[in-house]
């Protein structure tokens, strides 16, 4: 296909080396890391600064060249990759990190800094940012805005939402709004930063942030506990939301997902018997919890068997069987098809019965497909995930997120909606707040061009 003409202006804006239009290295750029999703696109474009954003969003304004803006590329719905050949906007080279205010506890980062990059910053100053996620030397500042992504740790510090104090972002015109002060209390009109998390690249690309970070918590113990059966685990999820000293994360795992790990990546599994549900249970603060979430456990019904960590090794160990799973499952999807994940939460007193009917109700209209449940507990959110699922995609979907919304739960706790979920949204979202949905669009970007086929497609 001939080079389409704006590719030489983009050139010319950010130089040759930071446009990519090679097949061979756009590869990277155009699908999802399960697989599901592929695309295709004329151009990788790769701003070094937000001036350079700016200009790049000028120019496509103009032509109307509609952009797909990404990060680290570890979306799960389908809401990063160019499926509608847009140009991609890459932020990776956003990686400015300013100087941490310790008074403040707070830092501005580029969109394009690491999750993991970002830990490691505030730990110098004996601080930590408090969103945490298996993918965090993959995700960016950025993209976890633009999802609200939540992670491991929501339970006790909120999604990141809640960390965001400032942003810096551009409009698709080209024009840059920066309100980075970060003052705690700033009751100046509209939350402009807190509109832009969850808004999936379509109201504006983010550019920089100024987060909240929070005090270290050197002293940490983390539990796996078989229970005797799923609802147990999930009554015990919640009473420990309430009774675990310092807890900060809950974590939901099943044998089948244990039995996964062990065929994939060669994981021994942690009990002999396995039990059927597990929770992994994360205390930490400025005093050694180990002792206070031993009795916790020690105390709760259903318990079978436990293992209890404190050496940094040890807990390592115990979260890998947790965080294993998505790279355990999405080797599943290439042996049958690539998986439908489904990241729904439910009120805390629907969880189990959710968690137990959710495989009959997949197998009722893919009857050879499998699922694969895990998630974060402690704040209601399950993972659902459907491999071999034989072009029954749509069905899976429509069966599971109904029964979601039939139990007054939402069909996206972290992941978002992208284009996975777009024709779904109607169960959790009224249409007068789908037209203010709209009406946000056409606010912020009126030329269109803003990841136009996500979230309420223009
Ligand atoms: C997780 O909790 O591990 C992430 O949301 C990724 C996933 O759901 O696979
Ligand atoms: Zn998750």
């Amino acid at each position: 296909m001939p080079e389409p003409g704006y590719v030489k202006q983009l050139r010319d804006l950010v130089g040759p080396a930071h446009v990519l239009t090679d097949e061979g290295i756009t590869s990277g750029f155009v699908s999802d890391w399960t697989g599901r999703f592929v695309g295709s696109t004329p151009a990788v474009v790769r701003p070094a600064d937000v001036d350079e954003v700016a200009a790049v969003l000028t120019l496509c304004s103009k032509h109307g060249v509609s952009v797909v803006t990404q990060g680290g590329n570890t979306g799960l719905v389908g809401g990063g990759v160019p499926l509608n050949g847009e140009i991609v906007v890459s932020l990776t080279r956003l990686t400015d990190l300013g100087e941490i205010d310790r008074d403040a506890r707070a830092v501005t980062a580029g969109a394009g800094v690491t999750i993991g990059a970002l830990q490691r910053h505030a730990e110098v100053a004996e601080l930590d940012y408090p969103v945490d996620l298996a993918s965090r030397d993959s995700a960016t500042v950025g993209g976890t805005i633009a999802t609200n992504a939540g992670g491991l740790r929501v339970m006790r510090f909120g999604p990141t939402r809640s960390q965001v104090r400032g942003i810096e972002a551009v409009l698709s015109d080209g024009r840059v709004i920066r309100h980075l002060d970060g003052l705690v209390k700033d009751n100046t009109g509209y939350d402009l930063g807190g509109l832009l998390c969850g808004s999936e690249g379509t109201l504006a690309i983010i550019t920089a942030a100024r987060l909240r970070l929070v005090p270290q918590r050197p002293e940490r113990a983390v539990a796996l506990v078989g229970f005797t059966s799923v609802r147990s685990a999930i009554a015990a999820a919640g009473q420990w939301s309430a009774t675990v000293p310092d807890v900060e994360a809950i974590e939901f795992i099943t044998a089948a997902g244990i039995g996964l790990l062990a065929t994939h990546l060669a994981l021994a599994p942690p009990f002999d018997p396995l039990p059927p549900a597990m929770l992994l249970v994360e205390a930490a603060g400025r005093t050694d919890p180990t002792a206070g979430l031993a009795e916790v456990v020690t105390g709760t019904d259903g318990v079978e068997d436990a293992a209890v960590a404190s050496t940094s090794l040890d807990r390592h160990r115990l979260w890998r069987y947790r965080e294993a799973h998505t790279e355990a499952i999405n080797l599943e999807g290439v042996k049958t098809s690539p998986p439908h994940k489904l990241d729904v939460t439910l009120p805390q007193g629907e969880l189990a019965s959710f968690v137990e009917a959710v495989p009959e109700v997949v197998a009722g209209v893919a009857p050879r497909a499998r699922t694969w449940l895990f998630g974060h507990a402690g704040d209601g959110n399950v993972h659902v995930n459907v491999t071999g699922i034989e072009g029954a995609g749509r069905s899976v979907d429509e069966a599971v997120l109904g029964l979601v919304a039939s139990l007054g739960g939402s069909i996206s706790a972290e992941h978002g909606i992208g284009t996975a979920k777009v024709q779904w949204l109607h169960l959790n979202r009224s249409e007068a707040e789908l037209e203010v949905f709209r009406a946000l669009r056409r606010a912020m970007d009126p030329a269109g061009i803003l990841n136009p086929a996500v979230l309420v497609p223009r």
